[in-house]
């Protein structure tokens, strides 16, 4: 057990996705795995163990933004460890290309400041996703009905962003949508030589402004959570 996850070590299995809201957790391993346990509640991040075609998964709660993922990554990988860690999340779109309930299969995910800031002092450094996880999540992504993007995202560490100019050159600059979390997740896999990748449903539009009721926020992110685990096993 560790500071923030109550389960013993063997009631973590070696891949887990991280969906940002407990609840999400708790539908999407209602949903996808057969005979799943609650094996986490500590401070209400619910974490689940069960079995996706013969494999053992993890689905556990992240929380909200970088400091909150750092916790939960950080005691998966150092105490159960975790070898391959898949965020499954909602994004803000940020180019006309991209539409609400689209999948963003995250290349690499830029920062201003993360957790890690503080080790990586005046490195730029470019938090990229896992090769091999992000060629079979666009393999996987291939034939459903959700369009899927490929590229950079941003992940942020505030919601309620003030800084329009900043918008203004990532859009110029490709980023196709923006989270909170992914960018420390890519920095923690590889400082560890573990496994990691974000794939992303966009909920709502920094353009437009369009947003999904949350009622069908869960439904639409089906498709994010079936490539995660084709690409975890593929
Ligand atoms: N997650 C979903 N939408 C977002 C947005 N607009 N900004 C930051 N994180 C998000």
């Amino acid at each position: 057990m560790t500071v923030h996850i109550g389960a013993t070590p063997d009631q973590i299995a070696e891949t887990v996705l991280m969906p940002g809201d407990p609840y999400r957790a708790r539908w999407a391993a209602e949903t996808f795995l057969e005979g799943a346990e609650l094996v986490n509640e500590v401070r209400g991040m619910l974490g689940f163990t069960g079995m996706w075609r013969g494999h053992r998964v993890t689905i556990q709660g992240s929380g909200m933004g970088m400091p909150s993922l750092s916790i939960y990554a950080n005691e998966l990988i150092s105490t159960y460890n975790a070898q391959t860690l898949i965020r499954i999340g909602s994004c803000g779109g940020m180019q006309p290309h991209v539409g609400i309930r689209d999948v963003i299969i995250a290349m690499t995910a830029s920062t201003i400041t993360s957790p890690s800031s503080g080790i990586l002092k005046e490195l730029n450094y470019a938090p990229c996703a896992d090769w091999g996880l992000l060629r079979a999540a666009v393999a996987a992504s291939e034939g459903r009905n959700s369009k899927t993007h490929v590229g950079g995202i941003y992940s942020s560490d505030v919601f309620y962003a003030e800084r329009p100019d900043l918008d203004e050159q990532m859009v110029r600059h490709g980023i196709l949508a923006v989270e909170m979390e992914a960018a420390e997740l890519y920095t923690l896999a590889a400082r560890h030589g573990r496994r990691a990748l974000a794939i992303l449903t966009v909920s709502d539009h920094l353009q437009t402004g369009e947003a999904l009721p949350p009622e069908e926020r869960e439904r639409s992110f089906g498709d994010m959570v079936e490539i995660a685990l084709e690409a975890a096993f593929s």
